[in-house]
């Protein structure tokens, strides 16, 4: 590089250090590169150097200009820089971190077994794969029996299948704790069924009392008094009688909601058939079994009119429920 460049050079960068404002280093950029500037005359000027040497003259002439606006850049990113590290204002409130809200199915899970374990169920859950012992035979429904139709099952293997509701976890846990018993299970279940009021997976909540001298007045008062708190004001219910064959007698609780009947939840005292496939002594206890649909009861509570907006993940639904647990 040709001396006078390197000195330009070395000027250039004494004048920078000076330069704390982007005010400054605009001076200095128009005095080097500007229309009447130190660079802009020196290619000016190549037009009077000798033929032989003006290639090589322009040549070093743009290294040199090259030069310059990398320095005059670097210093104009380093004011940036120290400017936007002062403007960190400290003082100002933190920006709102938005939460998530819990979602209805939770809330109205919670919802049912803070009530119920306020009554003495301790909650246990069971498996969503299941065999036909749990989720059919050990409930009172052989394979001829017509109530296998009832349950359309979705079937994973020749002999394992999408539990169809959650009374498979009553035989689990009568078989691995022994009577007396209170226990409710939470948790999904799956048929072979899909429309507006109905999904292949929605979850249930069963209830299940066995004890010396249990009878249908102790299943009809927890029912009532549970109805009422979970709804918080009185409702108006009645008990349908049903059939279920884990269950004799049997029957399906209604609630009035609009002026309509509608069901939310089937219960009965413990089939002995059942008792005796698990071998409780039938003769010393009894029991009652209650299995209601969470999606259901949500529904009515939140005034919900379609199942399928449970599953759909649509923000503006799901943020409606903020604030709830
Ligand atoms: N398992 C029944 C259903 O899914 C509900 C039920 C549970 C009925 C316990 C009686 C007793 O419809």
């Amino acid at each position: 590089m040709p001396k006078d460049h390197t000195s330009l050079i070395s000027d250039l960068e004494e004048k920078l250090k000076e330069c704390s404002s982007s005010h400054d280093i605009a001076n200095i950029k128009s005095q080097y590169l500007g229309k009447s500037g130190i660079i802009t005359n020196k290619f000016g000027s190549l037009k009077d150097a000798a033929l032989d040497e003006r290639k090589e003259l322009g040549r070093s002439l743009n290294i040199l200009k090259t030069q310059i606006q990398n320095l005059i850049a670097a210093k104009l990113i380093e004011i940036q820089d120290v400017k936007n590290d002062n403007k960190v204002d400290i003082t100002l409130p933190g920006k709102n971190i938005s939460t998530g809200s819990k979602h209805p199915v939770s809330i109205t899970i919670n919802g049912i077994t803070s009530i119920l374990a306020k009554y003495g169920f301790t909650s246990v859950s069971g498996v969503e794969v299941e065999d036909e012992f749990h989720n059919f035979e050990a409930l009172n429904i052989p394979e001829t029996h017509p109530a296998r139709d009832m349950h359309d099952t979705f079937y994973v293997s020749d002999d394992k299948l999408l539990r169809t509701h959650t009374s498979s976890v009553q035989i689990r846990s009568m078989l691995s704790n022994k009577a007396p018993l209170k226990i409710m299970t939470p948790g999904k279940v799956y048929r072979c069924d899909s429309d507006p009021t109905h999904s292949p997976m929605f979850h249930q909540i069963e209830g299940l009392y066995i004890d010396k001298n249990v009878n249908f007045c102790h299943l009809k008062g927890v029912l009532i008094s549970f109805i009422t708190e979970f709804f918080g004001k009185d409702m108006e219910i009645r008990f349908r009688p049903s059939y279920f064959p884990f269950t004799e007698p049997s029957a399906e609780l209604d609630i009035k909601f609009k002026g309509k009947w509608l069901e939310v939840l089937g219960c009965g005292m413990v089939h002995p058939n059942v008792l005796s496939n698990v071998k409780i002594d039938t003769k010393k206890y009894s029991g009652f079994a209650f299995g209601l649909g969470i999606e259901r009861l949500a529904m009515l509570k939140y005034d919900i009119v379609d199942l399928r907006m449970f599953y759909e993940n649509d923000i503006s639904f799901l943020s409606q429920f903020k604030g709830l647990k």
